[in-house]
């Protein structure tokens, strides 16, 4: 199939666009840069052995999508491209909607103009909110979200039920857990600008002294450890989660929109990450635990049976392979991508 692969540059698009050739696909990426580096490009290039198509525009530029789209040839759309800072999103709410929003709109135009009828969205876990029993299951509702990045994924989710109850589009609606890792080669990973939101990339840059101390946000979580409780996967399996995704779409054309969630169905705290990356690391990782995160849940994990039966996909890599690759990646370009 040839797939357009919307933020194909940024963090979990560009793990995706290696899985997509070696599965027999040809991935063509678009980005706007807002959030990635184009020196990734070369490097999927190198990994894959192949040109990879890339364009660099904002999707919000309904007429530049328009014509992307209607270059032809095109069976499917991953759409990756986003703005998924929490914080930031409060911060700058109209920015988040317009983008999300706005991307989605574009493209949805797009592929109905030029008969382009299967899309796969990158949802998140925090579309089940506060409320919804742990492990979180794919037919909860309602779905709600305590920030402006998740209400703009409980929209884009609606937005995309209702386009596809019109038969315009096929929908796989992919819901990640953590994504954390790199790709085992170190030579694409994940390269957050600024001050690292998540805790994996935080750690990494401490580990390779970029940063000096972590802060274990809460001690007092009702968790084994007192610290909270997340679902990581390898973006090696999530990014093997979007081929397997996509042939199933194709392989059941009576699906109209579906949910799966993507995680590896088991909590792992805070300290025990640390401790999983200073094995991995040889480094040691000082950390102080100070007080809560606003909006942080004590834990939350993935029911992935759904995935496992009807795609056929399940995560397999390790806490442990998920440190050393990150590992391999932050200790081979400290600083991330060159400019
Ligand atoms: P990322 O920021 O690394 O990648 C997103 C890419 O989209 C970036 O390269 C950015 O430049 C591009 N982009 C943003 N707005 C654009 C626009 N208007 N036009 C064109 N390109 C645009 O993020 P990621 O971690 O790879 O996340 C990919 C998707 O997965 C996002 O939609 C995100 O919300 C979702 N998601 C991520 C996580 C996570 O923890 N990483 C969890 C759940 C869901
Ligand atoms: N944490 C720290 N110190 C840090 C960063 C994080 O202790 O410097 C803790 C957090 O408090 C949380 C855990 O590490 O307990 C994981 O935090 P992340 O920020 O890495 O991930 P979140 O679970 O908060 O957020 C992720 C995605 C969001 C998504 C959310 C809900 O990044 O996009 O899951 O699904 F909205």
């Amino acid at each position: 199939m040839r797939v357009l692969v919307t933020g194909g540059a940024g963090y979990i698009g560009s793990h995706t666009v290696v899985q997509l050739v070696a599965a027999g696909h040809e991935p063509v990426v678009v980005d706007s840069h807002v959030n990635s580096r184009p020196s990734v490009l070369p490097r999927l290039e190198e990994l894959t052995g192949t040109r990879i198509e890339s364009h660099g525009f904002d999707l919000r530029d309904a007429d530049a999508t328009s014509a992307l789209l209607g270059e032809g040839g095109f069976d499917a759309v991953i759409h990756f491209a986003g703005l998924k800072a929490v914080g930031e999103s409060g911060r700058s709410p109209l920015e988040y909607y317009d983008n999300n929003l706005g991307t989605t709109f574009a493209l949805l135009r797009a592929m109905g103009r030029h008969g382009v009828g299967t899309l796969v969205f990158s949802s998140s876990a925090t579309v089940y909110g506060e409320q919804a029993p742990v492990p979180y299951r794919e037919g909860h509702e309602p779905l709600v979200s305590s920030s402006p990045y998740g209400r703009s994924k409980v929209m884009q989710e609606q937005i995309l039920r209702d386009v596809a109850a019109t038969g315009a589009v096929r929908v796989a609606l992919l819901r990640y857990f953590n994504p954390v890792g790199a790709h085992p080669s170190g030579r694409i990973g994940e390269d957050p600008q600024g001050i690292p939101n998540n805790l994996m990339p935080f750690i990494a840059q401490v580990a390779v002294g970029r940063r000096e101390r972590l802060q274990v946000f809460g001690g007092d979580y009702p968790t084994a450890d007192g610290t909270a409780e997340r679902d990581y996967i390898h973006v090696e399996d999530l990014a093997a989660g979007h081929v397997a995704a996509l042939d199933h779409l194709r392989d059941h054309p009576e699906i109209r929109v579906r949910e799966w969630n993507l995680g590896g169905g088991r909590g792992t705290s805070v300290l025990e990450m640390v401790a999983a990356f200073e094995a991995a690391s040889g480094r040691p990782i000082p950390y102080d635990v100070v007080d809560r995160r606003a909006g942080d849940l004590p834990a939350f994990w993935a029911d992935a049976s759904r995935a496992e039966v009807e795609l056929g996909w399940r995560a397999t890599r390790t806490i442990e392979q998920m440190c050393a690759d990150t590992w391999r990646w932050q200790s081979a370009n400290p600083q991330g991508y060159p400019a």
